[in-house]
Formats: C-alpha cells, sequence, structure tokens
C-alpha cells in the first residue's frame, strides 16, 4: 500500500523518473532513510513532507528527531455524521486543528455516518487520526463488514509499530479478535477473541 503523496511527486517529476526512484529509497531498521529524504513513512518509504507526518518512524528515519512530533489528542468527541473533519492523506499538511481525521481510500458520509468503502480492486479505507494519544481510554462506534474476505479494524498504533488491535472477520459476526504488539514483532501468544457478539453487521458496537 503507497499513500497517493509519492503518486503526486511522482507526476511532478515526469521525465525524470530516475530522480524519483533516488528520492524514495526504502527504509528499514538497518537501513536508514538519507539525509536528503530523511522520513520513513509507514510503508518504508524515505521522503520529505507527508512522509514525516503520521506513521513515520523514528527508528529508521535519518535521525530521531526527523519525524514531526505528532499533536497530542485532548479528551473530545469526534462525530461521524459527515466527513467535514476527514482530509485525503494527499492534501494534509500537518495542521490537526484542521482535520481529525487524515484518509487512504474513499470515505463517505451516509445517512449521517461515514463509510469506509473498498472499491473493487482496492485494499479498501484507512483513517488515521491526526493527533496521537499517550495514555487514556479511546471508543469508536461502529459496525462491521459483512464480506467475506473483508477485515474491519479498530488498531491503536505507534509509529515504531507498537500495535492494539481489534478486528472482526467479514464473515464472523459475533467475534473480535484481539491482540497487541510490540515494535512490529509479530506474537500471537497475545492474541484474545470476545466472543457471543451481537451482529457486528447489523448493530452497533462500542
Ligand atoms: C479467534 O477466533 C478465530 C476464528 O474463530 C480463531 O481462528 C482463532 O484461533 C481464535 N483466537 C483465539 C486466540 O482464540
Amino acid at each position: 500500500m503507497v499513500p497517493s503523496i509519492p503518486a503526486l511527486a511522482a507526476l511532478t517529476c515526469l521525465g525524470a523518473s530516475v530522480v524519483v526512484a533516488q528520492t524514495h529509497p526504502t527504509c528499514s531498521l538497518t537501513q536508514k532513510c538519507p539525509e536528503e529524504a530523511p522520513c520513513c513513512s509507514q510503508y518504508g518509504q524515505c521522503g520529505t513532507g507527508a512522509y514525516c507526518l503520521g506513521g513515520c518512524d523514528p527508528r529508521m528515519s535519518f535521525s530521531l528527531d526527523a519525524c514531526v512530533p505528532a499533536p497530542v489528542c485532548q479528551d473530545r468527541t469526534m462525530p461521524m455524521t459527515d466527513t467535514s473533519r476527514i482530509v485525503d492523506v494527499s492534501k494534509y499538511l500537518g495542521d490537526s486543528s484542521k482535520a481529525d481525521w487524515v484518509a487512504q481510500g474513499i470515505p463517505l458520509a451516509y445517512n449521517d455516518n461515514v463509510i469506509l468503502t473498498m472499491p473493487p480492486n482496492s485494499v479498501g479505507t484507512v483513517l488515521a487520526s491526526t493527533v496521537y494519544m499517550w495514555y487514556g481510554n479511546v471508543k469508536a462506534r461502529m459496525k462491521t463488514s459483512k464480506d467475506a474476505g473483508v477485515v474491519t479494524a479498530f488498531i491503536l498504533l505507534s509509529d515504531v509499530k507498537d500495535e492494539i488491535d481489534y478486528e472482526w472477520v467479514g464473515t464472523e459476526l459475533d467475534i473480535a479478535q484481539t491482540n497487541f504488539y510490540f515494535q512490529g514483532i509479530p506474537n500471537y501468544m497475545h492474541a484474545g477473541n470476545i466472543t457471543k457478539l451481537s451482529n457486528t453487521n447489523a448493530e452497533w458496537h462500542d
């Protein structure tokens, strides 16, 4: 999955594809980003601008302070009655006062709710909050997809890939699968299922 920023950058650099290739080197724990493209995105590509915002991994970036510090969230409710507080990732410049969520994919307003759509041949829609939570209590009211092969998820994800996951597999409308990870290391020993839920597609769950 590649955010749409690189696509835009490629467009503006048409005719200079070698340069484009060089401006987005890949990054990993053992290969940090170069100084001229210091930020390692969530998808393991180096760049500037949006690459330095949410998901920028300081461990894989040029230096530990290459990523832009994300604003810390405050106690509040973020209504999902329309898409006015959602901005596409290609347009987000890092001002969290202007948007609550950064979208990849196509979020749509429908009946006073927001649908995360999954058009054919797409990987679906992701909303990422524009603020960070250090600790606290977070809650989402949601319904899940009932389609086979589609996973609905609510995930707390740090920039160094710590995760607390809630996932719903499309055909299992009475189970929430949970897990947590430390720095992206797959460890399935912490998995736990919340079972006997009422239909998560038909009914709202908090
Ligand atoms: C959770 O439920 C899924 C689907 O029924 C199953 O495959 C998985 O093993 C369960 N995980 C745990 C930790 O019980």
